[in-house]
């Protein structure tokens, strides 16, 4: 690996600046499109949509912020970082409650954050959630 400083600085630099999270190499992994490689969750509260959208035992992928949102058989909402966590791909896609890894096929309870299928073992991130005049906000400080 070229490591001098002075010599090809430029896009070193560029590269590292653009990818904060991955840190496992393999951020390019990732559907892309766009060009946006936010591979993050929100740092702060984000309005996702209307909390209608959502019935008892389902859930809805916010693909924008990587956040999916749950209710549970309660009514309860959840929120989980779509990061995936066995090496940081975002989710892109939902069945139903499920969430599917597009890098190794890992999958996840949308309404639960846990694991059903390997090679994933840890849960999803939980982020706080709430429903504010019939919209969900989600994310740290919601
Ligand atoms: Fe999701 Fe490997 S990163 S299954």
């Amino acid at each position: 690996m070229p490591g001098r400083p002075s010599a090809s600085r430029r896009t070193v630099l560029r590269g590292v600046a653009l990818t904060p999270v991955a840190g496992l190499g393999l951020a390019a992994c990732g559907p892309g499109g766009d060009g946006a490689s936010a591979s993050a969750t929100p740092t702060g509260p984000v309005e996702l949509g209307a909390e209608s959208e959502i019935p008892k035992g389902g859930a809805k992928l916010y693909r924008d912020h990587n956040v999916v949102v749950g209710r549970d058989g309660n009514g309860t909402l959840k929120a989980f970082s779509t990061i995936c966590t066995h090496a940081g791909c975002p989710i892109n896609k939902l069945q139903g409650t499920t969430l599917a890894c597009p890098c190794h096929g890992s999958e996840f309870d949308a309404t639960t954050g846990k694991v059903v299928r390997s090679p994933a073992t840890e849960p999803l991130h939980e982020l706080p959630v709430r429903a504010d005049n019939g919209t969900i906000v989600a994310g740290p400080g919601a």
